[in-house]
């Protein structure tokens, strides 16, 4: 399409999503520190209580039939807790985890390694389950229904299938593009929790508690400012504090107040809605570069140099939620509010704000 060479609003020079202050992926130094601030139960789990209040119940009721529980889908963007939960799923239940991704299980044989090392009501966790390769998601089928699986021996007309049992375990699948998971894949969970973008009363008690733990002193209305910043998402919240005790460490004695937390979330350049650089830069060209839509999310993401997939799972949820991008059937249009966070004046047409 002409108007995609056109357009040249791409991210910033010298962008680095890594090292984005609000990028919603986990950064390499911060995996560390997100294990000393995850939350190790369901009550110390903080918001989302419409998640918490059917995980307590599917978990309550087979414990007190004595069953391991049906299988859990956490769905979601990133950042929101569902590796947490899938840890907190099994330390409630008194079983061990066991841990892999969708990428790693390539071959079927990978999975059934897996499979047949499980203890009875083990949790095995599958990150990023979308991603699993064909040939194990119908593993997966058969375990996740019967509790057993076919291992295939030999090649050719010799091969021979042999029946192998599996003891009853749950499995925990977390994904952050639900809409990619087949359908019989999906029908296979019992409960599916859909994870919400947090509001800022939830995100300052996340702030509150990472400050304890990490021993920073901070005034409540500098972690509601931290909070408002952070894009729904807690990855980001104790991130956000992070810098921010940063900047208050090497400009004052440590100690945050409203006045540090604001100076330095401008040196880190998070906006008051708290967007990621390339939320912006979606929006730049969405406004800019097609005069607010519709646009599709393919011309979208590659005016900003992003997977199309990034965008829609990444960037989109957010900005929808914030009321600053509608979805339509003709493509992705800004709203009104869009318009005036870039500073400009929204036409006529552009749709108010929809929350
Ligand atoms: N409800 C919560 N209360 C307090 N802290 C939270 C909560 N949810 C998430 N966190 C914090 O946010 C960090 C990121 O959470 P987590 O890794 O579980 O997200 P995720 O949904 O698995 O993300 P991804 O999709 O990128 O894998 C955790 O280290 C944890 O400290
Ligand atoms: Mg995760």
């Amino acid at each position: 399409m002409s108007d995609v060479e056109k357009t040249e609003f791409t991210l910033p020079a010298g962008y680095d999503r890594e090292r984005s202050a609000v990028s919603v992926e986990a950064q390499a130094e911060e995996r560390d520190v997100e294990k000393t601030l995850r939350p190790k139960s369901i009550d110390e789990f903080i918001g989302q209580p419409k998640v918490r209040e059917q995980l307590n119940l599917v978990l309550a009721g087979a414990k007190r039939r004595g069953v391991t529980p049906d299988h859990i889908l956490l769905s979601g963007p990133p950042g929101l807790g569902k590796t947490t939960m899938a840890m907190i799923i099994a330390q409630e239940l008194g079983t061990s985890l066991r841990m892999t991704s969708g990428p790693a299980l390539e071959r079927a044989g990978d999975l059934a390694a897996m499979l047949s090392n499980l203890m009875e009501g083990d949790v095995l966790f599958i990150d990023e389950i979308h991603r699993i390769a064909r040939p194990a998601e119908e593993m997966l089928y058969m375990a996740m229904e019967d509790f057993r699986i076919d291992v295939i021996v030999g090649k050719g007309p010799g091969a021979t299938s042999i029946p192998l049992e599996i003891p009853p375990f749950t499995l925990v699948g977390a994904t952050t593009r639900a809409g990619m998971l087949t359908g019989p894949l999906r029908d296979r969970f019992g409960f599916t929790a859909q994870m919400e973008f947090y509001d800022v009363a939830d995100l300052t008690k996340v702030v509150a508690r990472a400050a304890r733990i990490l021993g920073v002193r901070i005034d409540s209305d500098a972690a509601v400012e931290i909070a408002s910043r952070s894009r729904g998402t807690p990855r980001i919240a104790n991130r956000l504090l992070r810098r921010v005790r940063d900047w208050a460490d090497v400009n004052g004695d440590g100690h945050v107040d409203l006045a540090a937390a604001r100076a330095a979330l401008a040196v880190f350049d998070v906006d008051e809605l708290g967007l990621d650089r390339l939320d912006r830069a979606v929006l730049d060209s969405l406004i800019r570069g097609h005069g607010g839509g519709p646009v599709g999310v393919n011309t979208l993401a590659i005016a900003v140099g992003e997977e199309p997939g990034t965008v829609e799972e990444v960037c989109e949820p957010y900005l929808v939620r914030a009321g600053l991008m509608a979805r339509t059937g003709r493509g992705r249009v800004a709203t009104a509010s869009a318009w005036q966070h870039l500073g400009m004046t929204p036409p006529p047409e552009a749709p108010g704000q929809l929350f």
